[in-house]
């Protein structure tokens, strides 16, 4: 006869296991091929678990390392920073990291051990090597969000149309305010807005930054939205987000910020800064690729959001009654959505090499923190800030800006400063009318300098 104690200790031993089959990515009748999912199999049924409760015993299940957990975010020093060793590069002087951040050979090799799990060959006996959960958890830690708020979506674009559509937009009469240092490929997006009879507001750039007076006099009683770039890919230029929040939140409007350029290379809070919803992809700061990106939904604004699509990734409990041995029901199926950003806004099956080399960038910029991140750019981009005027360079990013972007106003750049910039082989952002120079963990004042002496005084490049 089972004691109520012995059942207890059984239903943890399996809850240990379940955790720990969920961590390696697999389930036990998977045969290691499939990625764990819940939605893939019937698991709750045999274990009458929830998948809360697999959560619950995955974080206390013993053995299970909490070290990247405990990571802090910010670093006070920046001793390790610039970092080359993980970052080996040829004779090329990478300063365009805010187009596309280049991939470590530690997350190459975090893929690759994901393409083994991957082949028909290994697939058996090696491991994916990450957990999307627990990904999604380092992503949620890095912006101090609960992971309940975070979903995971295709792009930052995808993230901001999703939550236009959660939000009942267009609807004629809505009133919106954005600005010209957003994103320009989501100008379309508001102009569209605008097109079906929402009032869009565009706060236009002096000199580089958007006035937070402009902010105060644009948002009104009515307004529904503020949609804003954390930090400008324009220029750098970093809103006041903590403020920004404050006016709109003080008139019941809520704000969106597309935090791309902020997420992973300066601190984001989305607690202290009170913003509503925020997105961004990985291929940039976050050090991943393309297809894979986060989208962050404040919990208490989740329930009055409209689902905008339907997608079996939303579910966490799951009961069929039309195969043989099902239970009958009145329905096809029994099913529950998850109370989260995820219950809202997932659909299916996202990008896993992407979660391969998240799983390891997120724990590299968590160990480096995100302080020492920002103090190691800030001391390139201060000093670029200071050369550029004097070679003749108009400079585009504000002053204060503690972002690791600076641009310049040149007309024809890509023109006049391809060839020059080529043959030193150095790369950086060339626009029509612009420049941009990024830098990150791997740049040092050696990179700077071929830079500052490639571009050498304006009017003299070709
Ligand atoms: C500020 C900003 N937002 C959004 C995007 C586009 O991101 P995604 O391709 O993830 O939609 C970019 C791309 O450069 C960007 O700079």
């Amino acid at each position: 006869m089972c004691t109520h104690k012995q059942n207890l200790q059984e239903t943890r031993r399996e809850a240990r296991l379940d955790a720990s089959l969920m961590l390696s990515g697999t389930r036990p009748e998977d045969n290691g091929f499939l990625p764990w999912n819940p939605a893939h199999d019937d698991w709750r049924d045999e274990m009458n678990l929830t998948r809360r409760t697999l959560m619950l015993a995955a974080a206390t299940a013993p053995g299970l390392s909490r070290a990247s957990a405990s990571a802090p975010l910010s670093a006070p020093t920046s001793a390790r920073l610039p970092d080359r060793e993980s970052f080996p590069g040829g004779d090329v002087v990478y300063l365009d990291s805010g187009t596309m951040h280049p991939i470590s050979p530690g997350a190459r090799a975090a893929l690759q051990t994901y393409m083994e799990h991957r082949s028909l060959d290994l697939g058996s006996r090696v491991k994916s090597g990450f957990d999307d959960d627990q990904v999604r958890k380092k992503f949620a830690r890095l912006i101090n969000a609960d992971s309940d708020e975070v979903a995971f979506v295709q792009s930052t674009t995808a993230g901001e149309n999703l939550i236009l559509q959660a939000l009942g937009l267009p609807e004629k009469g809505a009133h919106v305010v954005t600005d010209t240092l957003h994103f320009f490929g989501s100008f379309p997006a508001y102009e569209d807005l605008a097109k079906s009879g929402v009032e869009v507001t565009w706060l236009q750039q002096k000199e580089g930054r958007i006035s937070i007076d402009d902010v105060e006099r644009a948002v009104r009683k009515g307004t529904r939205l503020v949609a804003l770039s954390l930090v400008s890919t324009f220029n750098g230029f970093q809103h006041d987000l903590r403020r920004v929040c404050e006016i709109a939140h003080a008139k019941g409007a809520l704000v969106y910020a597309d935090i791309v350029h902020a997420a992973g290379c300066i601190p984001v809070d989305v607690r202290e800064s009170g913003v509503d919803f925020a997105a961004c992809a990985s291929y940039k700061w976050l050090m991943g690729d393309f297809g894979l990106g986060f989208l962050y939904v404040r919990k208490d604004r989740q329930a009055n959001l409209r689902r905008p699509q339907s997608g079996y990734y939303q579910i966490s409990e799951f009961k069929t009654h039309v195969y043989p041995l099902d239970t009958p029901g009145d329905s096809v199926a029994d099913y529950v959505r998850s109370d989260s950003a995820q219950g809202l806004f997932a659909i299916g099956t996202f990008a896993h090499p992407c979660l391969a080399l998240l799983n390891h960038s997120l724990d590299y910029i968590g160990t480096l923190g995100v302080g020492a991140i920002q103090a190691h750019a800030t001391s390139l981009t201060d000093h670029l800030k200071s050369e550029l005027p004097k070679l003749g360079y108009q400079l585009y990013t504000p002053a204060e800006s503690k972002t690791p972007l600076v641009a310049c106003v040149m007309k024809d750049a890509r023109g006049r400063l391809s060839p020059r910039l080529d043959a030193a082989k150095v790369k950086i952002t060339l626009s029509q009318n612009r420049f941009r120079v990024s830098v990150s963990v791997f740049n040092d004042m050696t990179d700077i300098d071929r830079l500052l002496s490639a571009l050498g005084v304006q009017g003299t490049a070709a």
